[in-house]
């Protein structure tokens, strides 16, 4: 170890779980990680960057049990909540804590008759930064809350209509299960044989290349995955047969 100390001596400090995983957008067990964290007096952190926001989805909120015990949790409103990149955010249950973390202004020479927020730039790494907060608060006031509860379980619903789609199709398989807005799954078409890592690591790039849709490539389980992740609640039942009709064209092969 580079401290030269026995891993006995190292004590963990914090805890960080994923609401909404990158690969599948699986949630972790909340509840029972935020008690293992206060049972060692750890910092409980919840990664939502991309995922946080399907708490807001009637059908998804009770695998987020356990959230609110969380001491921060990352979120990313360019993500979900479609407000142009860069915006992200974190939220603390007690901003004082990165504020003494993070301000370059002594607490002895903090003006506290502004108030508790203080600038910005004390509760974080970066100093002089944009108006980020405009682009979110935006968004937020235009959508409102039943607009982001609506835009959620909109692309949740069309995430599950993805999954029934390749369930039924006979040549796609799915690779997870669908807990969010993200769909894992892999082309199999008849034929392909053992050559079924290679032809699924080439349709991301192919498919992007047409412009009709888009799709990123990842790997789960060993294996080359394909993944889908609905942001978009104008997508329509005829774009997700579009995705997988495209992914047939980029992948057909001479002998098929
Ligand atoms: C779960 C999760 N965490 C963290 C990140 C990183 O977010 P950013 O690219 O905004 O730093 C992402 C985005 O790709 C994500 O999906």
């Amino acid at each position: 170890m580079a401290t030269g100390k026995s891993p006995r001596s190292l004590r963990p400090v914090c805890v960080a779980a994923s609401a909404g995983t990158v690969n599948t957008g699986a949630i972790d067990p909340l509840d029972a990680i935020a008690g293992v964290a206060a049972e060692h007096g750890l910092w409980f952190h919840v990664d939502g960057a991309y995922g946080a926001l399907g708490v807001l989805a009637e059908g998804s909120a009770a695998r987020y049990a356990g959230l609110a015990r969380a001491d921060s949790v990352a979120l990313d409103p360019h993500k979900w909540l479609g407000v142009p990149v860069d915006c992200g955010c974190v939220l603390l249950r007690d901003p004082a804590v990165a504020r003494d973390a993070f301000s370059l202004v002594p607490a002895y020479l903090r003006d506290e008759g502004a108030g508790d927020l203080g600038w910005f730039s004390e509760y974080g790494p970066e100093q002089t930064r944009p108006f980020r907060a405009l682009r979110a608060w935006a968004t937020m006031a235009h959508l409102g809350r039943a607009g982001i509860v609506a835009l959620v379980e909109r692309t949740v619903a069309l995430a599950h209509e993805l999954a029934e789609l390749i369930e039924r199709s006979g040549d796609f398989a799915l690779l997870a299960p669908v807990t969010t807005s993200i769909v894992a799954f892999r082309h199999c078409p008849p034929g392909a044989g053992d050559r079924l890592d290679e032809l699924n690591r080439a349709i991301p790039a192919a498919v992007q290349r047409r412009g009709r849709a888009f799709l990123t490539g990842t790997r789960i389980g060993g294996a080359e995955a394909l993944r889908a992740c609905l942001l978009n609640p104008a997508t329509t039942t005829g774009d997700l047969e579009m995705l997988l009709d495209e992914i047939r064209l980029v992948t057909r092969t001479p002998h098929r």
